[in-house]
Formats: C-alpha cells, structure tokens, sequence
C-alpha cells in the first residue's frame, strides 16, 4: 500500500461513518500566537472542541499537515519525523468511547481496511487521577472486541493527552503494533520499543486551565490521530517510513550526490531525507516563513543548516538542496498543491541559505576543530561558532558528541542571552506552550485586527488584503500587500479610522454560510489559504466581513483604544503593522 492508498482508505473510511471531509489547515497557525507550527490535527479545531459549532458538522475526518521539533535528536531513528501527517477523525460532541474505540478497531483489523491481525495489537488505556476516573469504559470496550487482557494496560501521564500545557484535553487510549520478528509476546510492555504506537484516541471532555485545574468541557468531544508515517511503514513490512514512498525517492537521490549507499550512512541520510521534507513544506506553506533569526524562521534555519552538515559529513560537495526539494514537490505535490505552487520560492531560499552556510561551513568546522584539541567546549567557544559561523547549537552539540567531548550549554545561553541575539530559547518555549490563546486581551485584538484590515482598504487602497497575521498578549501584527512605506498622516489615519469604528459600538455576528455564498457577498479571505466548502464570517456592523474562526468580542466597544506602534516592510509589496489595544 502507499500513502495515497492509505489516506483515501482511512478518508473513506470516516465519511462512511458520516464524517465530514475537511482540508488540512495550513502548516503555520495564522492567529495562534502560542503555538510555531500545528504539531496535532486538533490543534486548528480547538474552537470548535471548546463549543463554537463547526460548519460542516459534528463529524470531521482529514489529514493534517504538523511538524514537531521537540524530537529533534530523535529523528533519524525508526519512527520520529519533524513534519510529519496525522490522519484524524473528531466528533465535537457527537459521539464517544463506544463508537470511537469500535470504529478504530473495526479501520485497523477489518478485511476491507487494513486488516491488521488482533494478534499484533496491544492497547493502553488511562489509569486515572484525582480528577478523572480510571477509564474501565475504554477497557471493557477493548475487551469486548476481542483484545486479552495482558495486551491493555492501564498507564498513568501518558494517556492523558493535552497539547501543550493548558486547554482542551482528556484520557486516551493509545494503540500499538508489534513491530519485532516473530509472535509478539503475550503481554504488552510500555518499555520495548518494538510495540510502536500508531493511533490515539483522546476522549477530549475536559479543560485545564493555568493554574491546573481539570474540569469537564462544554461537550465531550473525540480527538484523533493516527501516523501516517508509521502506519504506512508497518502496512508495508518496513522498520522505518524512510523505507516507504514518504520518503525513498528523496534517499534514492541523496545516494549519486554523495556516492555512498543508505546502508552503509542511513541515519545522515534519514535525517537529510527528515529535514528537506519538513524545510519544503515551511517554505511552501499558505502562511510561509522565511530563514531568519527568530522564531519559526530560525526553526527553518537551523533545519537548512543542517542538511548542509550531514551533506558535507557524506561527503556531497555540491549544492544539492534544490535537487532534493524537487523530488518533494514532485512527490507531495498532488496531495498539496501548495507545495507546487510555491516552488519556486522553496528553491530560491533553500539556494540562498544553502550558499549562504556553505560559505561558513569549511571555516566553522575548522575552527571547532581547533577548540576541540583542548578537550570541552566553553560557552564562548559555542558562541562564537554560532555567532561568526551560524552554526546552531545543537550542531556543535551534535560536534561535540560525535568527538565525545562536552559543551558548555548553561555558559552559552547566558553569552546567548547577553547578546540578546534571540532565539532557540524563546522559540522553544513558545513551541511548548501549547493551544490557541484565547485570553480576553487576545481576543480583543483581533476583532481589531478585522477592523484594521477593512480601514486599511478605505483609508488607502480597495486593494490591499491580508497576507498574514500573528497575536500575542503583547500585540498585534498584520501583514498586507502595499508596495511603499506609509506616510506618518497614512499611520494616523488608519488609526483614527479604527477608533472610530470601536467607538462606534457595532456589534460582532458569526454567520455560517456557504463558501461561494462568503465569496459573493465579498467576505475578505486571507490570500493562498484553503478554505472549507462551509465556512463561518464575521461581521462587524456593516463595515467588515471576513472569513474567519473566531474568537472576538460582541461588541466593538470591548477593544478599547486601538494604536499604531509599527509600519514597516517584510518583503517586496508586503507591509506589516504592529499595533496594541489599550
Ligand atoms: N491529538 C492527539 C495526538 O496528537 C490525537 O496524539
């Protein structure tokens, strides 16, 4: 079977369930300021498994494009992937346990389906807690399809599932494979390895705040999510998804550049195959980043980077990026148009960095070779190679291992910090933080956000549209298309246009409506993204309509005093605002 395959069946599967087909969002959440990338296919519904109603139903089923950098050091093993797909399927407060559980089983051992043997199943459920009972309702379900009794076990923290640190979450039953040779053996055990877990059913009816409480949501909600990865490995007898049509046809092109062969460098090449995958779909995504020093920018740096180490370690001496990422958008580029259609960008930047590292790379090693005759690395050591040389840290870690030496960690971070030269910290931290803020002071900003993008229009050219937009509790930031700076009289006409809207007290509606029903009415849509053939619009008086999933205030008058802090550039014909309620 191959991925296609694969994802059809589990899609056919689900809509014959009644589930609702919807596509993947984008990569990059465009009003999430707490999260870097999707790293779960729940992660874009998290309004609606908190009670706003989803407009095409109760039932929803997709594959969902996530990457996590968590895992960094994993990858290049058998079953971790930085991008990655998550098949899943969601009932926002339809059904639960029974059919969840039944029609897991059913998709993974049925003739028509994949037609797992039982016997290579295992199965874990939640053990409980103080404020959630043990889940014997999942056990008996279990029990009753068929599973023994030694292949479930009850599991404490790991079977309560939450992305990040506060919202939406629940008990989960987990399913694993026996990946080993041979019969698997007749209990399960958490510690071997060779049980690979392929498919996680949260029953998501409860949310926990900041201060750690657990209390039961609105409405018990199913969250799922199933690799695609992996679940293709094992359907195909492979240890690892590098071994499949995820990811070969990148490896296979990989071995002439380097004149070695994946067997005899698997793990370079895995994590070379890992990381050009997950850099191609950052770059083409609806809501693209560039390499840069911060954030998800620096994310993609450091994934670019590396490809470039592990090309030079197999020895590859040419520029090689641009190939590879060929073979990705020729690969994934039916499933994500998107992939294609950026191509061109996705080159280009990959070529620039790749130049760019290249040009540092030779010098860099060199020099750590020289810090390395005098045994640890010091955090002044690490800095500099990171500071003169762009090597991230976890390169010279990377470095230093591979010599069996040490680095100064804690004495890099604080030259790190003294530099204020931001970023693998804050990114990760962020990256942690887990679900869609939706704290009042975020909530009011982006009502304010719908009305900066209308003013926009009015106060400068019908033309502009939105080309991005990011939220945090400390502002807001909106992109647009403008080709030139705007005069300070521009900024404060923007500003005094908004302030007259909020004090205009119009209220906020949510409509759901057709997509071309939205379209003809002239609701603002954001360029590049996809959208559901069902969607949700705000309106805000009769001044605004946006495609959108909400949250905002009722009224205008909750925003407050809206003002301009920042006008400046991004890119060519792209201006960004960054502005604050008060
Ligand atoms: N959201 C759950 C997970 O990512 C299904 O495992």
């Amino acid at each position: 079977m191959n991925a296609k395959q694969l994802i059809q069946k589990y899609l056919d599967f689900f809509k014959s369930k009644g589930h609702a087909i919807i596509p993947s969002a984008s990569l990059i959440p465009a009003n999430d300021a707490s999260v870097l990338f999707n790293t779960a296919g729940m992660q874009p519904l998290v309004p609606y498994l908190t009670g706003t109603p989803h407009p095409v139903g109760k039932r929803l089923a997709n594959v969902q494009k996530c990457l996590r950098t968590v895992d960094f050091e994993n990858i290049g093993d058998d079953t971790h992937h930085t991008f990655f797909q998550m098949l899943g399927n969601w009932s926002l407060g339809d059904y639960f346990k029974k059919e969840a559980i039944g029609w897991s089983f059913e998709f993974l051992t049925g003739k028509k389906w994949l037609n797992i043997p039982v016997a290579k199943l295992a199965v874990t459920v939640y053990q409980g807690d103080k404020a959630v009972p043990r889940d014997e309702e999942s056990y008996a379900l279990w029990r009753s399809l068929g599973i023994p009794e030694e292949r479930i076990a009850f599991v404490g923290k790991d079977n309560f599932w939450i992305a990040g640190e506060t919202g939406p979450c629940g008990p989960s039953t987990e399913m694993f494979f026996w990946t080993g040779e041979g019969k698997a053996p007749a209990r399960f055990d958490s510690d071997d390895h060779r049980w690979v877990e392929i498919w996680n059913d949260v029953f998501m009816a409860y949310n926990k705040k900041e201060d750690g409480t657990v209390t039961p949501l609105k409405q018990k909600n199913v969250d799922t999510g199933m690799g695609l990865e992996r679940t293709l490995a094992i359907l195909n007898g492979k240890k690892s998804a590098y071994e499949t049509d995820l990811f070969f046809p990148i490896i296979q092109k990989i071995e002439p550049f380097s004149g070695k062969k994946y067997l005899q460098e698997q793990r370079p090449m895995r994590i070379i195959a890992d990381h050009i995958r997950a850099a191609v779909f950052i770059l083409g995504d609806e809501n693209a980043v560039l390499p840069s020093n911060v954030d998800r920018g620096y994310i993609l740096r450091r994934l670019i980077r590396r490809i470039v180490r592990y090309g030079k370690m197999i020895g590859i001496s040419t520029l090689f990026t641009v190939e590879l990422a060929k073979i990705v958008v020729q690969e994934y580029g039916d499933l994500y148009p998107e992939v294609r259609q950026n191509k061109e960008r996705i080159y280009d930047e990959l070529r620039k960095e790749e130049e760019k590292f290249e040009r540092t790379l030779e010098k860099g090693l060199r020099e750590f070779g020289q810090m390395a005759k005098h045994g640890d690395l010091s955090g002044t050591d690490a800095f500099l190679l990171f500071q003169s040389y762009g090597f991230p840290l976890e390169m010279t870690e990377e470095l230093a291992a591979e010599k069996e030496i040490k680095v100064n960690v804690k004495g890099f971070l604080a030259e790190y910090e003294k530099h204020k030269e931001l970023s693998r910290i804050g990114a990760e931290k962020k990256f942690k933080g887990g679900l869609a803020d939706a704290s009042p002071v975020v909530i009011r900003m982006h009502t304010a956000t719908h009305l900066l993008n209308e003013a926009l229009r009015k106060v400068l050219s019908p033309d502009i549209h939105q080309r991005g937009s990011n939220i945090t509790p400390e502002r807001l930031r909106f992109d647009f298309n403008f080709e030139r700076k705007l005069t300070p009289e521009e900024v404060k006409k923007v500003e005094d246009e908004v302030n007259r809207v909020i004090r205009a007290h119009l209220s906020v509606k949510r409509v759901e409506m057709s997509h071309d029903e939205a379209v003809r009415l002239g609701a603002e849509m954001e360029f590049g993204v996809k959208y559901p053939a069902r969607v949700s619009v705000y309106f805000v008086g009769d001044y605004s309509k946006e495609f959108c999933g909400g949250p905002h205030v009722n009224n205008t008058k909750e925003i407050g005093h809206f003002k301009i802090t920042k006008e400046e550039s991004v890119a060519a014909g792209v201006r960004r605002i960054k502005a604050v309620v008060e």
